[in-house]
């Protein structure tokens, strides 16, 4: 079983750290056999699975039943939950409740979005409950409403002073691990220079620790909107269409099921 002591290790000897979401067991099975060191069950399922139009819809119910499915499906790999909108804002007392759901779920690790006072607050607090803490700074999904819109975040200088800060921030209240989003490339330089823990980028350049994409961003699998950061590797909407397409034919001609598909 891989650690987050693991991913630190990458840090401290300049390795890369790889990362991915997955939001189901035969997903995560196959990034685990491909040889990701993280898996996010991201509550970006909330578009590419559920088909909402932003994160802010994502239950906790949501959260549990992935990570439940994504957790059945690795053996070694880290796994790491986000706490969907809401479920860590109202109290610390129901952010530790809601943690301890996820990682009661398979997840060995959760993910909260800013540094405000009271984020600041739930980090110490699940850190003190002994439970692994991911940050996530840039451009916060779940934020979008007040932020405007899918914005890079920390271009003027007063805003890239305020996110070293809340980096070094984070990190003192616990935070094992930083995911930067949407932030200009030298300031994500920066900050993983500043700070002790591993930055996971998603368009953040190449001097993060690590990156990390949704995956079916990276497979072709969601079409809807590719934002600027992402490489697709695989075109998997299209070749999903083409294998559709020859069933549909097969069926209407009589060339499925042939014999050898009988009983
Ligand atoms: O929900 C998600 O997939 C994420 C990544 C984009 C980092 O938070």
């Amino acid at each position: 079983m891989s650690t987050i002591k693991d991913l630190q290790d990458k840090k401290a000897t300049g390795q890369k750290i790889t990362s991915l979401t997955a939001y189901d067991f035969t997903t995560a099975q196959v990034l685990e056999a491909a040889g990701i060191d993280l898996i996010l069950v991201g509550d970006s399922l909330g578009m590419v699975v559920y088909g909402y139009d932003s994160t802010v819809y994502v239950t906790m119910e949501d959260m549990i039943r992935h990570t439940q499915a994504v957790a059945r499906g690795v053996v070694k790999t880290l796994v790491v939950a986000d706490m969907p909108f809401g479920s860590y804002h109202a109290s610390l007392e129901e952010a530790v409740h809601n943690a301890v759901r996820l990682i009661q779920a398979g997840a060995n690790g959760v993910k909260v979005e800013g540094a405000t006072p009271f984020v600041l607050d739930v980090i110490r607090r699940l850190t003190e409950a002994g439970i692994l803490v991911v940050a996530h700074l840039g451009f916060t999904p779940q934020q979008v409403n007040r932020i405007g819109g899918n914005r890079v975040q920390g271009r003027d200088e007063v805003a890239a002073e305020g996110l070293v800060r809340d980096a070094k921030a984070v990190v003192q209240a616990g935070a094992q691990l930083l995911v930067l989003e949407m932030i200009p490339t030298e300031l994500a330089a920066t900050i993983t220079t500043s700070i002790s823990v591993p930055t996971i980028g998603i368009g953040a350049g190449p001097d993060c620790d690590g990156q990390i994409l949704v995956v079916h961003d990276l497979l072709g699998l969601f079409t809807s909107f590719t934002p600027r950061f992402v490489k697709r590797y695989a075109n998997l909407a299209a070749d999903m269409t083409l294998a559709v397409e020859s069933y549909i034919r097969d069926v209407k001609e009589g060339i499925f099921p042939s014999p050898e598909h009988g009983f």
